[in-house]
């Protein structure tokens, strides 16, 4: 089955999917083990929110939307791992990384999101669904703000909402990933 949400056929038959590869090694599967996992991968300056120009991104700290991010996945019966750099490349193997385990992506690569190929080649590795977060609505920003490196690369983007933004993502892997 093809789906609007996901560029490879790979996801969508399980293969390369960690269930699949814990039922070709014949393993039993934990609670835990059988949720669905999604990596959140924040940019840049991210780290500063609540201190960085509130009337763009809101008075909500990285832990406080962190927490958030982590309490809407458990309602949904899924785990999110939180990870934040300042620097391309971290951000690069942490794509990396999210190519096994993991069954979703969402990613705010901030000042990344407009000059980073070396994202964009990342995420174009990844068989599974990649969300595009954005706090802000950045096509009511520069001009500089309006182009994403990836924004034809990801199955689906949120921006303008706020932290409220990243609560929708989750619920939409929710949606995308239900077994
Ligand atoms: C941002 C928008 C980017 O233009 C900016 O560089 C950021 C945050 C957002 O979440 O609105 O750091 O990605």
């Amino acid at each position: 089955m093809r789906s609007i949400f996901n560029r490879g056929e790979a996801y969508f038959t399980g293969v390369g999917s960690r269930d699949h590869k814990r039922m070709l090694l014949g393993g039993k599967m934990s609670e835990n083990e059988k949720k669905s996992k999604i990596l959140v991968i924040h940019g840049p300056n991210l780290n500063m929110l609540g201190r960085r120009e509130a009337s763009f991104y809101g008075s909500s700290t990285l832990e406080e939307i962190d927490k958030e991010i982590e309490k809407t996945a458990q309602e949904c019966g899924m785990i999110a791992e939180t990870f934040q750099s300042n620097h391309e490349g971290e951000l690069v193997e942490k794509i990396h990384q999210a190519m096994d385990g993991y069954d979703a992506v969402i990613i705010n690569p901030a000042a990344y999101t407009h000059t980073s190929v070396a994202i964009r080649d990342a995420i174009l590795m990844l068989e599974i669904p990649v969300i595009e977060v954005h706090l802000s609505n950045i096509y009511r920003r520069e001009p500089f703000r309006h182009k994403s490196m990836i924004a034809d690369v990801v199955a689906a983007r949120v921006a303008g909402f706020g932290k409220e933004g990243y609560v929708m993502a989750v619920r939409a892997v929710a949606n995308m990933t239900a077994k």
